[in-house]
């Protein structure tokens, strides 16, 4: 049967996949929403839920992958044609022209007979989902913005010990810019710091584990990334209102010292410097726990090779070694600027850091940043030592 293109897309390689996108969507730099979305630079965002969602189906069969809000099915597309475990299917968005080019991508990739598709809104699609009989293994939701709003729904769809990836494109507010916005979508405030990608982050994972405690259900949060333009967060999704109970401990507060730098997370907000005495700006509530599981993130690494997906291997590697506390970093080069000098190489701070005795390692959420708890001080200090020469 000959598959026809619709006027005005075209067919496109991406990972092992064979998507349909708008002609347009490859010759501007901002995506637009009409024909349909399509980022063709979103293309690492996808290769890395290949990765997460082979890792999370490697050696099991018949997984059901659902995506509200698949626009042209990139990534849904990429899911079931590159995780093994991933038999089926459902996808769904607002608009038809965008379906409809997920439909003929599918007939491409050989996979139409396993995709049931869908036209809707995203929450009614989720409410009709949550009342059938086959319910989803792996959710992935991607809106315009904030997420917020479709945690629960998406939630009542999922099966127990599911994996969800949830994405915030409103990285602004979640930065510590707006935090009356901060506030009204994600129940706290964030910081604009050095580390401020991780406030963000965390800042989501709150929301998003928040809402499923109100279901009598937990998050983990398995893995994370972000980049300027998108904060997303992996979790398995488990139920019963114990696991939440027994976390409480981990949501608090990071308070950042705008005059010195110091950082301190805390069960209630710092409202003074410890280094210098000057007042300090909290973010939260939030979670403090765990970003990454490093079982889930070795699982991810072992399918690097198989994919040929080598560019990921460091990113990967930093966050299976990444120390889970504290929640959050000092980033180099910030530092270095503030001092006066040239910045250092992350890793030789983190060895100079441990011998003096002090918990240190890289993370994943900056190349240039070094996760310790050790005070500004010693961090400066151990930066001093380093650098090549004063600027
Ligand atoms: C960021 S894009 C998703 C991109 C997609 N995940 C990918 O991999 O290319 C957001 C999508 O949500 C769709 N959308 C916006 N509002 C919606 C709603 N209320 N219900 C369902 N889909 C919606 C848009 O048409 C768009 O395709
Ligand atoms: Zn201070």
């Amino acid at each position: 049967m000959m598959i026809r293109t619709p006027p005005g897309f075209t067919i496109i390689d991406e990972g092992r996949t064979k998507l349909v996108v708008p002609l347009s969507s490859l010759r501007t730099n901002a995506p637009e929403r009409v024909p349909a979305f399509f980022n063709p630079r979103g293309s690492n965002v996808r290769d890395i839920s290949s990765l997460a969602y082979a890792a999370y189906s490697s050696g099991r069969s018949g997984r059901v992958y659902c995506d509200p809000m698949a626009g042209v099915g990139a990534r849904a597309l990429r899911t079931i044609v590159e995780a093994p475990g991933v038999t089926r299917a459902m996808i769904n968005d607002l608009n038809p022209t965008a379906i409809n080019a997920a439909r003929v991508a599918a007939s491409l990739n050989g996979v139409l007979n396993r995709i049931d598709f869908s036209v809707s809104g995203a929450t009614a699609f989720l409410e009709r989902v949550a009342s059938q009989q086959e319910r989803p293994d792996i959710m992935d939701i991607d809106p315009f913005g904030s997420p917020t709003n479709l945690v629960e729904p998406a939630l009542r769809a999922l099966k127990e010990n599911s994996l969800i990836s949830i994405t915030a494109t409103d990285t602004a507010p979640l930065s510590g810019l707006y935090r009356a916005v901060a506030f009204r979508k994600y129940f706290g405030f964030s910081n604009r710091t050095d580390y401020s990608r991780e406030l963000a982050l965390r800042l989501l994972c709150s929301m998003a584990i928040r809402r499923a405690m109100s279901l009598d259900g937990f998050l983990e949060p398995v893995f994370v990334h972000s980049d300027q333009h998108y904060m997303r967060c992996y979790f398995i999704y488990r139920k019963g209102a114990e696991e939440g109970n027994m976390s409480l401990r981990r949501f608090g507060y990071v308070s950042h010292c705008p005059s010195c730098g110091q950082r301190e997370s805390s069960d209630i907000p710092k409202t003074s410097c410890r280094v210098c005495g000057k007042s300090m700006k909290y973010s939260g509530l939030t979670w403090l726990g765990r970003l990454f599981n490093p079982d889930f993130v070795a699982y991810m690494l072992s399918q690097i090779r198989e994919r040929r997906q080598e560019k990921y291997r460091k990113l990967l590697q930093t966050a299976a070694e990444e120390l889970s506390e504290p929640p959050y970093y000092f980033r180099l080069p910030d530092l270095a600027d503030s001092l006066g000098i040239m910045s250092a190489s992350p890793s030789l701070v983190v060895k100079e850091l441990k011998g003096a005795g002090w918990r240190a390692s890289l993370t994943s959420i900056d190349s240039q940043g070094v996760r310790t708890d050790a005070d500004i001080t010693e961090v400066k200090r151990a930066l001093r030592s380093l650098s090549p020469v004063e600027t």
